[in-house]
């Protein structure tokens, strides 16, 4: 059995075979593979007795249930409007230059990808990024490769 298989059978065991444990199940494999593949899609609609198109459509509700490929660590960085006027796109050109990318991309190396986020809640702290689950408010242009360089 492959790893993303044997990974589904131990999170439906976990969460139990019934509908409800759909988000989990989802959540649990983002979490280790940083994305939905087809084949872990497949396999939890086996495991939870659901149809492919019933995974495939929770899973592409969700902006944090990725169905792309994604890097390690997933940079987010807010593109709504106080945010945008607090100096987003500075933030966003030195990571690009930093990291070689551009937004909605990951880096060769597999560790990071970088994109655009709706609003995330701290426009009062903008310019704001997510990497992973920690937020960085008020950023810095100057302090933003530093913050990145934490995670290689
Ligand atoms: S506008 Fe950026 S966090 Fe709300």
């Amino acid at each position: 059995m492959a790893n993303t298989e044997k990974l589904v059978e131990q999170l439906v065991t976990k969460h139990g075979v019934c509908r409800n444990s759909l988000l989990p199940v989802l959540q649990g494999v983002v979490k280790e593979e940083h994305f939905l593949s087809d084949v872990a899609m497949i396999a939890i609609a086996k495991a939870l007795d659901l149809s492919s198109a019933d995974v495939y459509g929770t899973a592409s509700f969700y902006s944090f249930l990725d169905t792309e490929f994604r890097g390690e660590n997933i940079i987010r960085i807010c593109k709504t409007i106080t945010c945008k006027m607090k100096g987003k796109q500075k933030i966003v050109e030195v990571l690009e230059d930093h990291l070689k990318i551009k937004e909605g991309e990951t880096t060769r190396n597999g560790k990071f990808t970088m994109l655009a986020a709706n609003c995330l809640g701290w426009c009062h702290k903008g310019p704001v990024m997510l990497v992973n689950d920690d937020v960085y408010p008020e950023l810095d242009p100057e302090e933003v490769v530093e913050i990145i360089e934490k995670y290689c």
